[in-house]
Parts: C-alpha cells; sequence; structure tokens
C-alpha cells in the first residue's frame, strides 16, 4: 500500500515536471525507464524496489533539463523522504540515479545504478528511440539529415551515439532487447537513406 501511494506521488510530481517536454523527455520516457529498470532488476537479481524508483526519477536534476540541477535532485529525495521511504533506500536510490546518464559518461558503481543506465538505454534506441530522436532535432531546431557528411543533423546522431549505445550495456537481460533495437534502427537507416539517396541518381 505505501509503495502504491508512493508511485501515486512519485507520477504526479513527474507529470507537473515533464509533461510538456518536447525533447523527448516526457513523462512516459520516466515511465518507461521505471517500467523496465523493475523488470531488468527482477531478471538480474538486484533490487526492483530501487530499480522502478530510481527509474522514475533518473532525469530529475539532469543539467540539461533543469536550472537548478542540485536542487531539483534535493526535492526529489525529500519528497521520498516525506513519504516515508528509509533513509538507507533513499541512499541507494540516489546513488543509481547520480550518474545514470551516457553524456555524464561515467559507469555507475552499483547494480541498481548499471541497470537504471541500461533502462535509459534501451529507451534511446528502437522505434522509440528514433522517434525521441527526432524530437530531440526538432526542439532543437537541427535538420533531418543533410548530404554533407558530418553535418550534425539527427541521422548523424545515429552514429555517433546511438549505433554504439548496445555495446555499451551491462546486464545480459537488456543486452538481449538491446541487439534487437539496435537491429530495427540498422534497418530503419538503410531504408531512409536509400529513400535519401533516390533522388541523387539521375
Ligand atoms: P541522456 O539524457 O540519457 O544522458 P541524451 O540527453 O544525450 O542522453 O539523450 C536523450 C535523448 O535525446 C535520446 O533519445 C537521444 O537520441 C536524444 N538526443 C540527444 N542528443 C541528440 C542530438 N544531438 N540529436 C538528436 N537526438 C539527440
Ligand atoms: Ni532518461
Amino acid at each position: 500500500m505505501l509503495k502504491e501511494s508512493l508511485i501515486t506521488t512519485i507520477e504526479n510530481y513527474l507529470h507537473e515536471l515533464f509533461d510538456h517536454d518536447p525533447t523527448g523527455h516526457d513523462y512516459y520516457h520516466m515511465k518507461r525507464v521505471a517500467h523496465w529498470s523493475k523488470v531488468l532488476a527482477e531478471k538480474e537479481g538486484a533490487d526492483p524496489f530501487i530499480c522502478e524508483i530510481a527509474g522514475w526519477l533518473h532525469d530529475v536534476g539532469d543539467a540539461k533539463l533543469f536550472q537548478d540541477p542540485a536542487q531539483a535532485s534535493e526535492q526529489a529525495l525529500r519528497l521520498l523522504s516525506k513519504q516515508g521511504i528509509l533513509e538507507q533506500d533513499c541512499q541507494q536510490i540516489k546513488m543509481a540515479m547520480a550518474d545514470v546518464s551516457f553524456s555524464k559518461g561515467r559507469t555507475p558503481q552499483t547494480l541498481e545504478g548499471k541497470i537504471v543506465q541500461d533502462a535509459d538505454r534501451l529507451d534511446a534506441i528502437g522505434a522509440i528511440g528514433i522517434a525521441r530522436t527526432f524530437a530531440f532535432g526538432g526542439a532543437h531546431s537541427q535538420l533531418i539529415h543533410h548530404d554533407e557528411q558530418g553535418s550534425s543533423t539527427s541521422i548523424q546522431h545515429f552514429y555517433d551515439k546511438l549505433l554504439k549505445l548496445s555495446d555499451l550495456i551491462h546486464t545480459k537481460s537488456a543486452k538481449e532487447e538491446a541487439q534487437i533495437r539496435h537491429q530495427y534502427m540498422v534497418d530503419y537507416l538503410q531504408r531512409f537513406l536509400y529513400e535519401w539517396e533516390v533522388v541523387n541518381e539521375q
């Protein structure tokens, strides 16, 4: 019961924070990362509760998304304390949230942190990953693609980052899903480039 009311409180809080995000970091990104964090934790023998909560909150305090990242993280942790989460669990959630992001370039210390990072990376690849990439690109006035190789476009982002993610996955269970999503992106890019190039063929 405590857990159900905690999740409802977190969901309401995240709706407030992320409902209007147009960059691929909306409420449903948090929901998917929480879902996969819990599922992966169950398969990998980690703590599903810690992973799920850290999954929900993993982007709270991201420097790209918050003007005052430290204040945002503290507010989220205060919310957990007010809901009666044990101090020890809060610390674990804090650790798992701390260095999840690929862009921060760190490898999490705990299995729970690795799992949340895997869940976040899964959401950056596959069909949803493709959609998020173009959403991010549009929100940042970035072109879809360009004839000049190496231009900073959304298609270029696949080569710079997304096609590398499946090799960076930590856990066996996430790896299986990542490989399917990776192949989907490879097929998508092949078709995209075919449709792009066909106009240059006459
Ligand atoms: P994280 O927040 O997980 O550290 P990012 O913010 O780099 O990672 O990526 C989050 C989402 O934004 C991903 O779906 C990613 O594809 C997209 N994204 C990040 N940078 C770019 C970019 N330069 N062009 C297009 N999409 C991007
Ligand atoms: Ni994220």
